[in-house]
């Protein structure tokens, strides 16, 4: 089942996820239908807040590998690098955000089993994204306020539903 990909301005994306305890049919069937949703949508990453579930759980796919990620959380980051940065719950919007270069990341996977993720470029940067989700924050954040203040009508528009989208530009864009 494909889920509507909640947008800015929705409340959940705002709330600070809580932990899974328990890896069950349910969080199973969750992931199997986050996928989907995130493959339609073209992005590479997708938090269960973005689908209106306020749990520790995102899904990352940048093309080589699926991951899930369970109670992921950041060991270690170094370096710093600034790239243009989507989100599918702000569509057609991108901004140039600074983040790590390089994550270790700590998550469960579906099996219940405790892995590391060691990433840099687009990967480190969809896990950052990623993570930010289940905490309430969004890329928006972590931009300056002048800049901010300059695209506050384009995230009016979001709020309101209405489409940033020019021809078929959403196309090249691999958003999270
Ligand atoms: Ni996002």
């Amino acid at each position: 089942m494909k889920y509507r990909v909640l947008h800015y301005g929705e409340e959940p994306l705002r709330e600070n996820s809580e932990p899974i305890t328990e890896i069950t049919d349910d969080i199973r069937r969750l992931v199997a239908d986050m996928f989907e949703t995130m493959n339609e949508a073209k992005g590479v990453g997708l938090a269960a807040p973005q689908v209106g579930v306020n749990i520790r759980l995102a899904i990352i796919d940048i093309g080589d590998d699926p991951l899930v990620l369970i109670n992921p959380r950041i060991l270690k980051s170094s370096g710093k690098e600034t790239c243009e940065e989507g989100c599918l719950s702000l569509p057609g919007l991108t901004e140039k955000v600074e983040r790590a270069k390089k994550v270790v990341c700590e998550a469960t996977d579906l099996d219940g089993s405790l892995y590391e993720l060691e990433a840099e470029g687009l990967l480190a940067r969809a896990v950052q994204h990623e993570l930010d989700h289940l905490d309430g924050v969004l890329f928006i954040d972590r931009i300056s306020k002048a800049r901010k203040l300059q695209i506050k009508h384009e995230l009016e528009m979001i709020k309101n539903g209405e489409s940033l989208y020019e021809d078929d530009e959403n196309e090249e864009e691999a958003p999270f």
